[in-house]
């Protein structure tokens, strides 16, 4: 059969992916879709290899969940991108309280990094340029500057050197990733991420690509993505769509969902026009399992096969770009 990930393949890209989540694993109806890889060659941990799940209280590491999706990708003959290592959300309180003085973060964010990186060393692809592990996540508000968190109030900017270097000398082989949303047009939170990229490179600091994550919303797909993948690229680094999502108000209607087929095909289109995009994520492909309607009330039906696993209009959009 022609799935996405095979279309993606053949049109030069290394994958395309999906995120999963450990809960979902026990539906064969959704996994018969997750396994198949020609439609899928990459998954995404969409919660278990988060902080929260994976050292709970101090230097107690859990690695259970995240361990089933990486095994599964083994299994599947899959890419694994692991996610994340340092981000505000889904961070224990242990951490979050913000009682650790600079020194004490600093050793707390080594720890974690080096830890949960090693235990995936080599697990995460068995090729030696591909593991991708998205190593600092969403350290700046929509206005570029830099998000008030537990990291930056401690430590400043240099919260970010500490996790990727962490992360390199932890499994050398996998690609470091900065994975944010709102950096996929010209304005002040891409040019502020441009500008953190661009003084890691000049300052020898690991790091080999950035993550657009891509939650859009239907009709609202940025004209200048493009422009903003090769703004990243030109500096050397590679890009990757991570959680590509496109959502609308529910129940969608018919036009809406036709103008989401186009808004995936674009989406899609950016990353095979830049040569150095290695792929996309979607942010699971089922309306069944998205985590969209939790999040923005009134709003859903964002990804390319809807809640009874039936292929929408989106999937057509993706296959269009491919
Ligand atoms: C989401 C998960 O999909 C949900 O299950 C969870 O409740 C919250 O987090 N940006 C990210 C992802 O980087 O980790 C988030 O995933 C979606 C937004």
């Amino acid at each position: 059969s022609s799935g996405l990930n095979k279309l993606a393949k053949t049109a030069g890209k290394l994958y395309l992916g999906t995120a999963t989540d450990n809960n979902e694993l026990t539906d064969a109806a959704y996994t018969a879709i997750l396994d198949d890889n020609s439609q899928f060659g990459q998954i995404t941990p969409a919660n278990s290899m988060k902080w929260d799940a994976t050292e709970p209280t101090r230097g107690t590491f859990t690695f259970s969940g995240g361990d089933q999706i990486a095994n599964l990708a083994k299994t599947n003959g899959m890419l694994l991108r692991g996610h994340n290592c340092v981000w505000y959300n889904q961070l224990p309180s242990w951490v979050a309280n913000g009682q650790f003085t600079a020194a004490d973060l600093t050793t707390v964010i080594q720890t974690h990094c080096s830890t949960l990186v090693s235990h995936y060393k080599g697990q995460v692809y068995d090729k030696k340029t591909l593991g991708t592990s998205s190593t600092v996540s969403e350290p700046f508000n929509d206005d570029g500057t830099w998000r008030s968190d537990v990291f930056y109030n401690t430590l400043g900017t240099s919260y970010v050197p500490i996790a990727l270097k962490a992360a390199r000398a932890a499994d050398p082989n996998a690609k470091l990733y900065i994975n944010d949303y709102n950096i996929e047009q010209t304005g002040a939170k891409a040019t502020a991420m441009l500008n953190l990229v661009k003084q890691l490179i000049a300052d020898g600091v690991p790091i080999d690509g950035v993550g657009f994550q891509c939650h859009f919303i239907v009709g609202e797909v940025p004209g200048s993505f493009q422009t903003v993948l090769e703004q990243f690229t030109a500096l050397g680094l590679e890009v990757a769509i991570t959680e590509l999502d496109i959502r609308t108000t529910t129940p969608a209607s018919q036009s809406a969902l036709a103008q989401q087929e186009k808004d995936y095909q674009s989406v899609i289109q950016a990353c095979m026009n830049v040569k150095g995009c290695v792929g996309a994520t979607l942010w699971d492909f089922t309306d069944k399992y998205s985590w969209v309607p939790s999040t923005f009330s009134g709003q859903g039906a964002a990804c390319p096969w809807d809640q009874n696993l039936v292929k929408k209009p989106a999937y057509t959009g993706i296959v269009n770009a491919l």
